[in-house]
């Protein structure tokens, strides 16, 4: 598919610009679906979608793989405290999947602080996987108050306020095809 960004940044003047394009996005999401599939050419991974944020990444991801692999899901909510997560998570959904001895991959759409994934990673360890990796769109790296390994990453963002490809705003704007900057 593809898309008219500009014109649909016409249509949300919510939004102050694009800050990655439908395309570029599409073309780094190909390029980690080959590093993933050749990384894990010998597994069958498990790749664990973190909900709500991660769903247009992972259906984007998961066609750009040549090798066999599972999908699962996790619904959490993250406990705010003002516009940051503060690392206590509530389980809403948990693993259908049983990933005991098996080959997980973490996808998210971003990675903030790191509260979050830090989490999830002790959480996920304590079920005894053969391997835990992340894999994240988008990935801050200057909000980390929180240490955390991204083996897979799309992009480096500023610490600005992004929403579209799945990420929202008051839980709009999911689905844009870019990642744009809303108005301050
Ligand atoms: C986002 C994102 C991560 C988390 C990252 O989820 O999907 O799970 O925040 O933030 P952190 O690194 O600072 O912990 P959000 O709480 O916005 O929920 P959503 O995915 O359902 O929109």
């Amino acid at each position: 598919m593809t898309w008219d960004d500009d014109d649909l940044l016409r249509k949300h003047p919510q939004l102050e610009r694009i800050l990655i394009r439908s395309d570029e996005i599409h073309k780094r999401v190909r390029q980690l679906g080959n590093e993933i599939s050749r990384d894990y050419a010998d597994n069958v991974p498990v790749l664990v979608s973190i909900l709500k944020g991660s769903y247009v990444f992972l259906a984007d991801l998961t066609r750009c793989l040549t090798i066999p692999h599972e999908v699962d899901f996790m619904a959490i909510s993250s406990y705010h405290g003002g516009t940051q997560s503060t690392g206590v998570v509530k389980i809403e959904k948990d693993l259908k999947t049983n990933i005991t001895g098996r080959d997980v991959l973490i996808v998210e759409d971003i990675v903030d602080t790191g509260l979050t994934i830090s989490y999830l990673l002790d959480l996920l360890g304590t079920r005894s996987p053969r391997s835990l990796r992340v894999c994240t769109l988008l990935d801050k790296t200057h909000a980390r108050t929180k240490d955390v390994a991204v083996a897979y990453g799309g992009f480096e963002i500023p610490s600005e306020f992004v929403i579209g490809y799945g990420l929202d705003y008051d839980e709009k704007f999911r689905n844009l095809p870019f990642i744009g900057v809303m108005r301050g």
